[in-house]
């Protein structure tokens, strides 16, 4: 069973979404704790639920206490849902290939600083684009820039607004991150 630390920032859909496939029995895995950089955030509330710890960290401290608790924890690997601050450089190199991030777009285009949420949306709107999509990537010292794992493309030729493409490329993340971590736990995936 591939033990996991999952980071949020805010709403957990995608948190959700792993913790279902594991009841399903679809995911070997276990959320071994939930890491956030706020202290109040709607994924805690599945925590509570699910009887997973917590652990909020001071994005400003070097993130060595947290570093020593994954250990302990003998996590293998850390998913970040939606955790939007960087990751210091010690927890990238502690972890090298075992932290991987959810993207809502197709990278290269649309990553960076500040591409999260709705400017990612809104960014794909204005560029006239017919899709969209999901990319799962390892995460290194720039913000999504990492080799990438795996991509789903959505339709959005038909859509309207940012918060559309949203909705569509969510219900993808729901599906594409559980199947990236089943592949890590089937070892499947390549580095
Ligand atoms: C997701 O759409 C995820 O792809 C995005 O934040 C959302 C979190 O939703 N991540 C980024 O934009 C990272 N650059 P959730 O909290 O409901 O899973």
């Amino acid at each position: 069973m591939l033990k996991l630390a999952v980071f949020v920032s805010g709403r957990g859909s995608n948190l959700a979404a792993i913790v279902a496939k594991i009841k399903s029995g679809y995911l070997s895995a276990k959320v071994c704790m939930v890491v956030s950089n706020k202290k109040e955030c709607k994924a805690f509330e599945i925590c509570i639920d699910e009887k997973i710890p917590t652990y909020v960290v001071d994005t400003n401290d070097s993130y060595e206490d947290l570093i020593e608790i994954l250990d302990n924890e003998n996590i293998e690997l850390i998913v970040l849902a939606g955790f939007l601050k960087k990751i210091p450089i010690n927890l990238i190199q502690r972890f090298k290939n075992k932290i991987i991030n959810i993207h809502p777009a197709l990278l290269p285009a649309l990553g960076g600083k500040g591409m999260y949420g709705l400017n990612v949306h809104n960014a794909v709107l204005k560029s006239s684009s017919k899709v969209s999509g999901a990319t799962i990537h390892f995460v290194d010292e720039i913000y999504d820039n990492g080799k990438i794992i795996e991509q789903r493309e959505v339709d959005i030729s038909d859509v309207k607004t940012a918060e559309e493409i949203a909705a569509k490329v969510l219900k993808v993340e729901h599906e594409l991150l559980p199947d990236v971590i089943k592949k890590f736990a089937e070892n499947k995936i390549k580095y």
